[in-house]
Formats: C-alpha cells, sequence, structure tokens
C-alpha cells in the first residue's frame, strides 16, 4: 500500500476529531442514573457534604473551593485550585475519567468512569441539578 492511500483516511479521521467539540451533550437523565456511583460520596441537588464534597453548582466553580468542605479537601486539591484549575466542562471531564492523572495526590478514592458518554451524561446532570 503506498503512503498516500494510508495517510489520506488517516488525515481525514485526525480533522475529524480536531473538529468535534471537545465533549458532546449528554443526557441529564441517563447522568442521573450514572451519577448514582458518585452518590456514595456526592449529593448534587442540595449543598450537603458527604465522603465528598456537594457538587451542587460545582460547573464554574474552582477546585477545592468549597467554604464548608475546606478543612476536608486534600492540600493538592486546594493547591490545584490555587494554581487556577476551575471546573469547567473540560476539566471535569478529565478529572472524573482518570482523578489521580487530573489532579495527582487528590484523594477521591475513586477510579473514574471510563466511558465517554457516561462523563457527558454525569456533566448534563450536574448542570441541570445546579438549575433552581
Ligand atoms: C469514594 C468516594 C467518592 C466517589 C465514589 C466519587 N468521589 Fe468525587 N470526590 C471525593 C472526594 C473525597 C473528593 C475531594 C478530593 C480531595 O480533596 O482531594 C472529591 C472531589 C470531587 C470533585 C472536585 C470538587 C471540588 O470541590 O473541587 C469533583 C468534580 C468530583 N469529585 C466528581 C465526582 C464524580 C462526578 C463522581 C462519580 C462519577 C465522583 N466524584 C465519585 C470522593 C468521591
Amino acid at each position: 500500500m503506498s503512503l498516500t492511500t494510508r495517510s489520506v483516511p488517516a488525515l481525514l479521521a485526525a480533522s475529524f476529531v480536531a473538529a468535534a467539540p471537545a465533549i458532546a451533550a449528554g443526557d441529564a437523565d441517563a447522568g442521573k442514573k450514572t451519577f448514582t456511583r458518585c452518590m456514595i460520596c456526592h449529593e448534587a441537588a442540595n449543598d450537603t457534604n458527604k465522603i465528598g464534597p456537594s457538587l451542587h453548582g460545582v460547573i464554574g466553580r474552582k477546585a477545592g473551593s468549597l467554604p464548608s468542605f475546606e478543612s476536608k479537601y486534600s492540600d493538592a486539591m486546594k493547591k490545584a485550585g490555587t494554581d487556577g484549575l476551575v471546573w469547567d466542562e473540560t476539566n471535569i471531564a478529565a478529572y472524573i475519567k482518570a482523578p489521580k492523572v487530573k489532579v495527582p495526590g487528590n484523594k477521591m478514592a475513586f477510579a473514574g468512569l471510563q466511558n465517554d458518554t457516561d462523563i457527558a451524561n454525569v456533566i448534563a446532570y450536574l448542570k441541570a441539578a445546579a438549575q433552581p
């Protein structure tokens, strides 16, 4: 096979990936079901802290910055916030997928969601749950 016939589809695939939005729009109802995997440690519909901080309104929040959870965050999570990490959709997706990679040293005892659709759905649910 010549270089040309191999590289053209690869280039097309690469440009498609680059043009696609970073996070596809998720389904909040499906995300609510996936969020049951988070609920042992997190609440999203109100300000209750559990093992982890409330995720009510977390989209757009600075990492490690919820005042009522301040004494429980790891130093790594607080430092990530003071260093500028904000939970926009891209950052939260990366964290949910690989918590220990996105914020090394943080103490969330969760392996991560592997499926990108599950991640997009959970983010859609977090956004919906933050509505009054
Ligand atoms: C076993 C408990 C546990 C599970 C399960 C868990 N988390 Fe966490 N989560 C934590 C803890 C503890 C922290 C605080 C980590 C730190 O301070 O280092 C945290 C932090 C976070 C943060 C950062 C919040 C902030 O205020 O900076 C987000 C976002 C988050 N978790 C999302 C999720 C999502 C979404 C799921 C489910 C897919 C999930 N977590 C599952 C315990 C958990």
